[in-house]
C-alpha cells in the first residue's frame, strides 16, 4: 500500500526576498518535506510541514561519520505560468545510487516524485519567474541514529527543502578563472567521488579556499592516482572544445554522473558535434592550447548550468581561453539548456516534466 503524504500548512508566511537579493541558496520557502526511516518500519510518515529546525541527538551518526547524501534539482516557472522540472527522474535514480554507496536504504522514487510535486505546489508562490532564476530543490538524507559505533545507521531522515535562486556565480554566465590543483585531490576511483555526498564537498573546501586566496574562482581537479588526468572543475563536470571535437572526462568512478553533463553530451551530439568521453591529461590540454586547438572550456552543473572558463592557471602558466570571453559553444549550450528548462524552446528530448 502506498504511503499518504500528510500536509500541515504554515500560518506564518515568511516575507519573500527581492529578486535582486536571491543569489544561491540563501532563502528557503515556507514548507519542507520530511520522512523517517527505522529498521523496523522502513521509510514511513511522509509529511509536508512548515519549514523548521530539526532536533537531533548530538550522537547522531551523520555528525560523526558523514553518512549522508543529497541531490540538487530545479523547478522553473514558464512565461505561460506552467511549472517545469528538468529530468527529475535522473536525479532520483542518482539519489538511490548514492544511497547504495553510502549504505543508506533506498527510497521509493515514485513517492519522492509525488513529494516533490506536492511540496512545490504548496510553495509555488515562491518560484521566481525572471530569466536566470528558478526554485532550487535540495533533497537529502541524514543518518540520525544516536550511537557512535561505526556501522550503517538504523534510523534516517529524508528531507526536501526549496530555495528560490538567482545565478550561482555573482558573475552570472561570465567566464571564471580556474586554478589547476596539484596538491589536493577530490576523490579516487573506489571511493565516493561518484556519489553525491557531503564529504566530497568538505574535501574540496581547502583547495577552493587557497584558490580563492590566489584570486581564482575554483579549482580544476586532477585524478588522485596519476595526478595527471582531469576530473572535475569545482563541484561541476568539465568540458573542453579541442579542434572540432568536445572532450569530457569519462565516468571513471571518481567523477559525478552529472545530469547537466549527460544533457550537454546529448545536445552536442544532436547538433552533430563530435563528443569524446575519455581520459584527458593536463599535458594533452596544455599541448592543445599551445598548438591553438583548445578553444573553449566550461563547467556543467545544475546550479550554474554552464560556467565558461576564461583562464586556467597550471603551475604558474596562464592559459587564456577565447580571449577570456564566453565561447560560442558554451553560449549556445547555455541558451538552449535554459531555454528548454524555462519552456521557451521546444524540448526535443522530452526532458521537462510539468
Ligand atoms: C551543481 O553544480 O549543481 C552542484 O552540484 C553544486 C552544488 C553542490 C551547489
Amino acid at each position: 500500500m502506498g504511503l499518504t503524504i500528510v500536509v500541515e500548512r504554515t500560518t506564518a508566511h515568511k516575507a519573500k526576498p527581492a529578486i535582486d537579493q536571491l543569489s544561491f541558496g540563501k532563502y528557503f520557502t515556507d514548507h519542507m518535506f520530511i520522512m523517517d526511516y527505522d529498521a523496523g518500519k522502513g521509510w514511513h510518515h511522509p509529511r509536508i510541514v512548515p519549514y523548521q529546525p530539526i532536533l537531533l541527538d548530538p550522537a547522531a551518526k551523520v555528525f560523526h561519520y558523514g553518512q549522508t547524501v543529497f541531490e540538487g534539482m530545479k523547478a522553473y516557472r514558464t512565461p505561460k505560468g506552467q511549472i517545469l522540472m528538468f529530468r527529475p527522474y535522473k536525479n532520483l535514480q542518482r539519489l538511490n545510487r548514492s544511497n547504495a554507496r553510502l549504505s543508506i536504504p533506498s527510497l521509493d522514487e515514485g513517492l519522492v516524485m509525488e513529494a516533490l510535486r506536492q511540496l512545490i505546489k504548496v510553495d509555488e508562490d515562491w518560484i521566481p519567474a525572471e530569466q536566470g532564476t528558478s526554485l532550487y530543490i535540495r533533497p537529502f538524507v541524514i543518518a540520525t541514529q544516536a550511537t557512535l559505533g561505526v556501522s550503517p545507521s538504523e534510523q534516517y531522515h529524508f528531507i526536501i527543502i526549496l530555495s528560490p535562486v538567482g545565478s550561482y556565480y555573482e558573475e552570472g554566465i561570465n567566464p571564471v578563472s580556474i586554478y589547476v590543483e596539484s596538491e589536493y585531490v577530490r576523490a579516487v576511483t573506489g571511493g565516493v567521488g561518484n556519489a553525491k555526498t557531503g564529504g566530497n564537498y568538505a574535501a574540496g573546501l581547502k583547495a577552493q579556499q587557497e584558490a580563492t586566496d590566489k584570486g581564482y574562482s575554483q579549482v580544476l581537479w586532477l585524478d588522485g592516482v596519476h595526478r595527471k588526468y582531469i576530473e572535475e572543475v569545482g563541484s561541476m563536470n568539465v568540458f573542453f572544445k579541442v579542434g572540432d571535437k568536445v572532450i569530457t572526462p569519462a565516468l571513471n568512478g571518481s567523477i559525478l554522473d552529472g545530469v547537466t553533463r549527460d544533457s550537454v553530451i546529448r545536445l552536442l551530439k544532436h547538433w552533430d558535434i563530435e563528443v569524446e568521453e575519455r581520459a584527458i591529461s593536463i599535458d594533452e590540454l596544455v599541448e592543445a592550447y599551445r598548438s591553438g586547438l583548445l578553444q573553449e572550456a566550461f563547467g556543467t552543473g545544475t546550479a550554474a548550468v554552464i560556467s565558461p572558463i576564461g583562464e586556467l592557471n597550471w603551475q604558474g602558466d596562464k592559459l587564456t581561453l577565447n580571449e577570456g570571453r564566453t565561447g560560442p559553444v558554451a553560449a549556445k549550450l547555455y541558451d538552449f539548456m535554459t531555454g528548454i528548462q524555462r519552456g521557451a524552446i521546444e524540448d526535443p528530448f522530452g526532458w521537462v516534466v510539468e
